[in-house]
């Protein structure tokens, strides 16, 4: 295995690429850091700071003086823990509405680079195979039906004690998923040398050996 290596998994929503690519990190003894998270982040603090989802002055002075990090599996916004704040189905369309945000892009993918410079690292995503790690030693796309993550996100939900209705998820994953795709700046799409994986009849465990099997 080489000193330092990262792989990219890239994907729509619901696919599982954050509970794969966190099984990964464990079972190779790296970091793993969720993309997706630090979207959410900054969408929390967009909505808890009544913001518009578009670029301002005010966004620009908001995004320089936010501060997201990760620490023993927790994601930290400006020092306070929000797993559970940036889970909600409003949090989630904010981050993919400030995703398609130049400002917000620049100040994420920068961080990113950072986090996957030194040390290996799993990183999940939309863009990171395509634009954030280009150079990633390995890329996954990781897809898998829109009904198929729509199940799995209501049982997700309900399982957290949280309100959830079946079509009301499959319309917001197909809203997100054209959203994510058709916006302007490092839309998700497949990277060329990626490895597309079809989780649809595949279990987490079946998904994360095949990965792992492929590190050497
Ligand atoms: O993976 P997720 O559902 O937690 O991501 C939340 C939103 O963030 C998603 O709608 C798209 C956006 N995102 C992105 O644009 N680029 C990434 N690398 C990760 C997520």
């Amino acid at each position: 295995m080489k000193t330092v290596f990262r792989i990219a998994i890239d994907g729509p929503s619901g696919a599982g690429k954050s509970t794969v690519a966190k099984a990964v990190a464990v079972k190779l003894g790296i970091d793993y850091i969720d993309t997706g998270a630090m979207y959410r982040a900054v969408g929390l603090k967009m909505l808890n700071h009544g913001m518009e989802m578009e670029e301002s002055d005010g966004l620009k002075s908001l995004l320089e003086q936010t501060d997201i990090d990760f620490s023993a599996g927790n994601i930290i916004l400006d020092g306070a823990i929000v797993n559970d704040l940036i889970r909600t189905p409003e949090v989630s369309m904010a981050a993919s509405a400030c995703s398609a945000l130049g400002m917000v892009r620049a100040k994420l993918v920068e961080l990113q680079r950072k986090m996957g410079k030194t040390k290996s690292v799993v990183m999940d995503g939309r863009d990171i195979g395509t634009n954030v790690l280009t150079d990633a030693e390995y890329k996954y796309y990781l897809t898998a039906t829109a009904e198929e993550r729509a199940r799995r996100r209501t049982a997700e939900l309900i399982e957290k004690g949280q309100n959830a209705d079946f079509d009301q998820v499959l319309a917001d994953i197909e809203m997100r998923d054209y959203n994510d795709s058709h916006r302007t700046l490092n839309p998700l799409c497949k990277a060329e040398d990626a490895e597309e994986i079809d989780s649809t009849h595949m279990t987490i465990d079946e998904v994360v050996s095949h990965i792992c099997s492929k590190i050497v």
